[in-house]
């Protein structure tokens, strides 16, 4: 008997949370912008910022330590006098013997991280 009231109750408490009008609702909140493009997800998700940083400035964590320096991606200036094929060599094999080869990048994903390293000079006023 006391078992058939614990689980009445317990059926009477279970339809009660269903019926609630005023249920929770779920929402996800990002810390981060979520990435706009797949060359920005590949940026930050293959962690070049620690060199290269985040607007790549060439001010990323380990930009101190580093020789060479890493340049300057957000300057039109120097962005204009390298031509695609240097970067796609640079990012393929590497250079300086700092900046690492990605080799397993396939043809379309270095095209789109050039694509983004580009953007980053135009998206800035200097
Ligand atoms: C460990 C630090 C480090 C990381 C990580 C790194 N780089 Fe570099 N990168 C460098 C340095 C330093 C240079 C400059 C090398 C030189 O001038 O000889 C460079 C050069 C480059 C260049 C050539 C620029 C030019 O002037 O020709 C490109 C493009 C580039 N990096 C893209 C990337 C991308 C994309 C990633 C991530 C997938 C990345 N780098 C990750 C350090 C890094």
């Amino acid at each position: 008997m006391r078992k058939a009231m614990v689980c009445i109750a317990i059926m009477l408490f279970l339809v009660a949370c269903n019926s609630s009008a005023s249920a929770p609702k779920v929402s996800v909140v990002f810390s981060e912008p979520l990435p706009e493009s797949e060359g920005e997800l590949l940026y930050l998700d293959m962690k070049c910022p620690a060199c290269h940083g985040h607007q790549g400035s060439g001010d990323g964590f380990f930009s101190n330590d580093l020789q060479p320096q890493p340049g300057d991606f957000s300057s039109a200036e120097v962005m204009g006098a390298i031509p695609d094929d240097q970067l796609k060599d640079a990012i393929r094999n590497g250079k300086g013997g700092v900046m690492p080869s990605y080799a397993r990048f396939t043809d379309h994903q270095v095209g789109e991280l050039v694509r983004y390293i580009r953007s980053l000079a135009q998206s800035s006023s200097n």
